[in-house]
């Protein structure tokens, strides 16, 4: 098994091909030119995704007793010391579908502050947010950069991370050379050991 840096792109928009893809692939590209391995899940891929509904197993044995989609999500949260989130905004917050593998992280929040585990491993963890949204609102990614600050802390990642955001982004032409580099850049220094 490789022992190189593993760094996960964990991507919000069920929009395949879209803006907050594109950036979190430019991201990606650095964090390969800094010599980690980069791979993605997105919830663009998952056909079978449901909300947390609140049921309480998971403060049980930790486990989310729904079987679906999220099963991909769960088992690369497992395998990786740093993970970068890329979100669109929508009605100023993160898509529900990106919202739902938030909420269904309730499972690592269950483990960690009701049943008292530890998470081994993670020494040097880190996370990033990425961000894209079609206005200019100052407040545009609060809402956003919240959620994933406990998203974070759920997986008992630092609640403290960087991040990079793209206002007035309709679609992908409207990225210019600069930001894509920049998030070529943002990538290649997130991966550093
Ligand atoms: C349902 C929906 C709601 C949106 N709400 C907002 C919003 O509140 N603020 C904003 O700036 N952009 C909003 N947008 C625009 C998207 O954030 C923007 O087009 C973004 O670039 C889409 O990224 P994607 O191509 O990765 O999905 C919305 C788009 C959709 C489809």
């Amino acid at each position: 098994m490789s022992d190189k840096l593993k760094v996960l792109g964990v991507h919000f928009s069920p929009r395949r091909q879209g803006s907050s893809w594109i950036i979190l692939e430019e991201f990606g590209k650095g964090v390969v030119d800094s010599g980690a391995e980069f791979s993605t899940v997105s919830v663009a891929e998952a056909n079978n995704l449901h909300g947390c509904q609140e049921c309480g197993s998971c403060n049980v044995d930790g486990n989310c007793v729904i079987e679906d989609d999220m099963a991909i999500f769960y088992k690369a949260f497992e395998a990786v010391t740093r993970i970068v989130v890329s979100t669109p905004v929508f009605f100023y917050d993160i898509p529900a579908q990106g919202k739902a593998v938030i909420d269904r992280s309730q499972a690592y929040w269950a483990r960690r502050y009701v049943l008292g585990r530890h998470r081994e491993g993670l020494e040097g963890a880190q996370g990033f947010l990425l961000g894209v949204g079609a206005t200019r609102g100052k407040d545009l990614f609060i809402p956003a950069a919240l959620s994933v600050k406990y998203f974070f802390d759920a997986l008992a990642f630092p609640k403290n991370f960087e991040s990079l955001f793209f206002r007035k982004i309709e679609t992908p032409k409207a990225l210019t050379k600069e930001q894509l580099q920049s998030a070529r850049a943002a990538g290649a220094a997130f991966a550093k050991p």
